[in-house]
């Protein structure tokens, strides 16, 4: 262990309120379901490596949550209420169902029945799809946090149930890990607890006993879990959660955090297909400026980390709000305001994270004063922060949105060099964004990852975009036969089923361009 080695449940205590704020919860649900399922590991006597995969599985339970945001928004509308009410739904109650149900397309007002329509439609495939979709990337997650192979099975499973009726992969009884067992109680007992208090925690932990729960694990925590709950509502969580786990502690080199960060900023990306690659290309573009105004290495480093993770908060607004051709509504709009200081809020959660806090939540800031959470200018903006913000910009216009399409490298350019001129961007940072991006090196040619060849390596990409076989075989001018077996090809590969978990392959591998 080296001095600088950091705490990882520092990190992901901290990056878990990202998947806090993507289900709609409250800014510190995992870490209690955490210190809840360590607890409950503990009262059942489990081997301290079995606690060790249900700490880290239910810290990061919903680390996939992202993946499913652009399909849930096509077919239910808004997805961050869907899915505040579909976790904490028993699917095999009709009358919690049908409470699940009231929620799709609610707030979408002459768009309610269209929802409703596309939710019929899509039927179980579509639940299945979308359930598969979140195992997948949790477990893509874990693999490339190497938080070892239990913890991966553990996210894998997170949405099986006992009795086999879950919607990802039907799996029944002690078939599914266990860690998942444990995580998925402790997780909902936290949601009741604040919904109802211990008592409504228990008595929901009896009811889904041999339905949804393993008995043995519901009826432990029937047992132990009141007192758990109980200590932990005057308790520092985030104190507790580095008591809680299970020694020895994890550590990484602190060079791994870019690994860590890297990792967090494509899940966020995965929101929308049109984000696809824009944290990882924004980290680029203002990590090289940075060393040509020679800015030095420990800021730069600063830098890039921030630009991986200056988007995080973007998962507390909808994916509807994202993905919305048209203009945004005053409500929406000050939802979108609002994400710079979501991401500065949960990188200040964390010790190793905190100093890149304000110049990541600094990135919508204009020199002008016109930008947004703080509306700060001119002098009052860092140097590293004026470099995110025009490669932010940048990397933004070379992408389609939903309002417009992705304009041509020296089209941005001019649009950033007027911006620059209206006062909006310091002149010096947005050339050096500008000069770095003319020179962005073509990537390297093969070995493609996953022994794909060169036609198999466009594939990927057009998958994480939601093309359908029959469009891959168009734009590849390839028969629709040829595609299919491309992209099942694909999937066997990367061991997965869906497009979020190809979008995350894509990402990782640098394939989007
Ligand atoms: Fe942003």
């Amino acid at each position: 262990m080296r001095d600088d080695d950091l705490r990882l449940a520092d990190l992901l205590a901290a990056l878990s309120v990202t998947t806090d704020l993507g289900m709609g919860q409250e800014p510190e649900k995992a870490v209690r379901g955490c210190l809840v399922a360590t607890g409950l590991a503990r009262a059942m006597d489990l081997p301290e490596a079995e606690v060790r995969d249900v700490f880290w599985t239910t810290l990061l339970q919903h680390v996939g949550c992202t993946a499913p945001a652009h399909e849930t928004s096509y077919l239910f509308g808004d997805d961050l209420t869907v899915a505040v009410q579909a976790e904490r739904t028993d699917s095999a109650s009709l009358r919690e169902t049908l409470a699940l149900l009231a929620t799709v397309g609610r707030g979408t007002g002459v768009d309610r029945p269209r929802h409703l329509a596309r939710m019929t439609a899509a039927g179980k495939d579509g639940s299945r799809g979308i359930a598969r979709a979140v195992c997948e990337v949790g477990d893509l997650m874990a693999e490339r946090l190497a938080l070892g192979a239990g913890v991966r099975l553990g996210l894998r499973h997170s949405m099986e149930r006992w009795d086999g009726k879950g919607d990802a992969y039907r799996l029944a009884g002690d078939d599914i890990a266990l860690p998942a067992r444990v995580s998925v109680v402790a997780t909902q007992a936290v949601i009741f607890d604040r919904l109802g208090g211990p008592d409504a925690a228990v008595e929901m932990a009896r009811r889904r006993a041999g339905g949804w729960f393993d008995p043995a694990v519901a009826d432990r925590f029937a047992r132990v879990g009141a007192g758990v709950l109980g200590r932990l509502a005057a308790a520092d969580v985030w104190a507790e959660v580095l008591e809680a786990e299970p020694r020895p502690v994890r550590r990484i080199p602190r060079e791994r955090l870019d690994d860590v960060a890297r990792a967090f900023a494509d899940m966020v990306d995965l929101l929308t297909p049109f984000t696809l690659g824009h944290s990882a290309g924004v980290a680029q573009l203002a990590g090289e400026a940075a060393g040509l105004l020679g800015v030095p290495d420990g800021d730069a480093d600063l830098l890039r980390r921030a630009a991986l993770l200056h988007d995080l908060g973007r998962v507390a607004v909808s994916g509807s709000v994202w993905e919305r051709p048209g203009p945004l509504t005053a409500t929406q709009w000050e939802q979108v305001r609002l994400h710079p200081h979501h991401t500065e809020r949960i990188l200040s959660r964390s010790t190793a994270l905190e100093p890149l806090a304000r110049v990541a939540g600094m990135h919508h800031e204009r020199q002008d004063g016109s930008g947004y959470h703080h509306g700060a200018s001119g002098a009052q903006l860092p140097t590293l922060a004026r470099l995110l913000a025009a490669a932010d910009a940048y990397q933004a216009m070379t992408q389609d949105r939903p309002y417009r399409p992705a304009l041509a490298p020296d089209a941005a350019a001019r649009e950033l060099e007027a911006a620059t001129r209206a006062g909006r961007h310091d002149p010096e940072c947005a050339r050096a964004v500008l000069q770095t991006a003319g020179q962005r090196p073509s990537r390297s040619r093969s070995p493609w990852p996953a022994g794909l060849s060169d036609r198999e390596v466009e594939v990927p990409r057009l998958v994480a975009h939601g093309l359908s076989n029959r469009q891959i075989a168009d734009t590849l001018v390839i028969s629709p036969r040829t595609a299919e077996h491309h992209v099942q090809h694909l999937y066997t590969k990367i061991g997965a089923s869906t497009r979020a978990a190809a979008a995350m392959f894509a990402m990782e591998h640098g394939l989007l361009r």
